[in-house]
This record gives structure tokens, sequence and C-alpha cells, in this order.
């Protein structure tokens, strides 16, 4: 016989949200920006409020050791999820990877995307196979100081698999073999892991905004990051310190300043490197444009810093008129729609 609608049966619409974070413990280290990456509780409040006041039931949960027993435990319908993890490589995917195995849905990328796009140099050769147009590069591995390959310089040092600017500080860009040499030496130093060596684009900096999954998909106009004066050198980089005292390097410009064809050519990469790696519910792609016109990809961010008032994906989504609340709902209910499910809303 067959099925009547009404028998089959429907998952009831989510209620109950944990959001899990990693804090800014104030922890010193040698490097000044080792918990770059961490949030501040403001965030974590923000987004607290944006569900509440949409009538949902939040729980916050610190995703450290103590985790795993706290949300088997507390089960909720969904996890918000913007931990950046504890250590190693892969950490972006501690957090997705214990929800995976206990069956608990959460917003945002899985494991296997955040692990990829957290290693900065396996990201661009995926995108490669996938034609998306990023600089030349090597990775130097701890100890070692010297090229192989045959990159122009200037070149531009970060860590390969770090986030939030982190290594990116006031000396990354090498005019020289020598200037590289010291770079490396020093960076070696003071983060682990491997270098990214990358062709500098001197140009033009942007970053594009995706929320949603598939066709529905929304891409945020391109916003310029516009820099006020030199941060290095005469070169621009945006870097941690320059993260930190924005208003004094750069201004933001939304929608940039570019033709229709540069921006669906911007759009267009960003979809593209975004479905490439299965992200979902939203990421924040980096660009720079080169002097040929042309445009490169940087980094693709499948995890980007929600701080209100001071990160670039919260700041163009308002300049496209989505405010911070709606921004953390739009990030729900994309979760919620690729799931099959509903959300609760219920405004107070
Ligand atoms: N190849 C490059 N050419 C020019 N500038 C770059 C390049 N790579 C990085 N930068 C500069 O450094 C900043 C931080 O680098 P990015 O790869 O986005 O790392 P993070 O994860 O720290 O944001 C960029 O926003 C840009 O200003
Ligand atoms: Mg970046």
């Amino acid at each position: 016989m067959e099925q009547l609608d009404s028998e089959v049966p429907l998952a009831p619409p989510i209620h109950t949200v944990a959001v899990l974070y990693n804090l800014k413990k104030g922890i010193a280290a040698k490097a000044p920006d080792a918990e770059a990456e961490y949030d501040k509780i403001d965030t974590v409040h923000a987004i607290r409020d944006a569900l509440e006041s949409g009538g949902l039931s939040v729980t916050l949960l610190e995703a450290d050791e103590g985790l795993p027993g706290l949300i088997s435990h507390e089960r909720p319908d969904i996890a918000f999820n913007i931990a950046e993890g504890l250590s190693g490589r892969g950490r972006e995917g501690q957090v997705p990877s214990l929800l995976s195995m206990l069956g608990i849905p959460f917003t945002g990328s899985d494991a296997t995307t955040l692990c990829i796009a957290l290693d900065k140099a396996l990201t661009k050769r995926v995108l490669w196979t996938h034609r998306v147009r990023t600089p030349h590069y090597e990775v130097v591995e701890p100890g070692k100081t010297r090229l192989t390959k045959a990159l122009s310089f200037p070149v531009i040092v970060k860590p390969n698999c770090e986030g939030s600017s982190k290594g990116i500080g006031a000396v990354s860009i090498a005019e020289d073999r020598k200037a590289l040499s010291e770079i490396l030496r020093r960076n070696h130093e003071l983060y682990e892991g491997e270098m990214l060596v990358e062709e500098y684009v001197e140009g033009r900096e942007f970053t594009v905004g995706i929320l949603g999954n598939f066709a529905s998909a929304r891409v945020f106009p391109p916003m310029e990051i516009v820099f006020r004066q030199p941060t290095e050198g005469a070169h621009t980089v945006y870097s941690y310190p320059v993260k930190q005292d924005y208003t004094r390097y750069v201004r933001y410009e939304c929608p940039a300043n570019l033709t229709e064809e540069q921006t669906r050519e911007i759009t267009d990469m960003a979809r593209r490197a975004f479905n490439a790696l299965n992200c979902r519910d939203f990421a924040r792609v980096d660009f720079r444009m080169g002097a040929d016109g042309k445009m490169y990809f940087i980094e693709i961010n499948p995890l980007p810093g929600l701080a209100p008032g001071y990160s670039d994906y919260p700041m163009l989504a308002q300049f496209s008129g989505v405010g911070y609340r709606e921004l953390v709902r739009g990030v729900l209910d994309a979760a919620a729609k690729r799931l099959g499910r509903s959300v609760d809303w219920r405004e107070l």
C-alpha cells in the first residue's frame, strides 16, 4: 500500500542549539599572535543572543577535553560550531569529527573540508585542478631555509597551517633569497610546521562571503580592503598587527569598485573554491588582483571569524543589508535546509 505523506515521520523543527567555541585564554606564548584564531566571549554571546532572540534554546560549550561528555549528555538538535580546535594540523576537524561520531548535526563545513582548508598549500593544489588561479608557491619544511623552485620575488612567507594572519607579522615579505632565509629561520623558531612561500601579488585586496549551499548559495558583493598606507616597506599586507589596528591602516569598500566582468570573475572563483572543497553553509574567500588585472585566490576560510564589529564576514554582510542577527540565523537556516529540517523560529 502506498504510504500517505502524513505517515512519513518528519524530523521536528530545530529548537535546541549548542554553540561550540574555543576562547582566548591569555596564555603567554613565544609568538604574540599565538591565540589569534580563538574567540572572545563577546562573540559567543552575540551568537547566543541572535539565536535566543529568535526563540531558540541555546547552551554554550567550550570545545575542550570535557566536550565529548557534555555534548553527549546535552544532545542538542544542532551544534553551531565556531570551534577552532585545540592543537595539531587537523585541529579544526576535531569538533566536527566528534559531532559526526555522535550523530549530532552541526552548522558549517565538515572535518575533511576544514582540515584541507587549514592547509593552505593543499587547498591551492586542490583548487589548481579546478582551474582556480592562485599564486605560485613552495612549501618549506621545518628547519629548511632555501627554495628549490624558481619563484619570482618578492615572496610572502606564511605558516602553512595557520589562520587569522598568524605568523604574518611585521616582516613577512622577502625581496631576495637572503631575506627569505632570515624570515624562514625566524618563523621556524616561532611557529610549528611547514612554511608556505608564495609569490607576492602586488595589488588590490578583496574578500568574498558566501552564505548557503548549492544553487541557493548567496555570494555577497566583494569587499575591498583598501590600504591607507603601506604596511611593510612599500608593500601592503593585511597582517595580524594591521587587523588589530585596522582603522589606522585600512578602510573597507563594499561593494568593491570593480567592473561587471571583474565582479563576475571573483564571484565565480569564490563559488568554485567553495564547491570544490565541499564547503557548507558559509565561508569567506580572500583574493588579490595582479598587475595583469586578473584575480588570484589567496585562501578560503570555511570557519570565518564572526566577531561583531571586527571580523570581515559580518562586516561584508552588513554592507549588503544583512545584519548580525540575520547572518547568524542565516547560517543556521542554511544548515537546516541542507539537513532537510526547519528551524523553530519564534520572534520574542
Ligand atoms: N600571495 C600573496 N600576495 C599578496 N598578499 C598576500 C599573499 N598571501 C597573503 N597575503 C597578504 O597576507 C594576508 C593574510 O594572508 P592569508 O593567506 O589570507 O592568511 P590568514 O589565514 O592569516 O588570513 C592577506 O590578507 C594579504 O594581505
Ligand atoms: Mg586571510
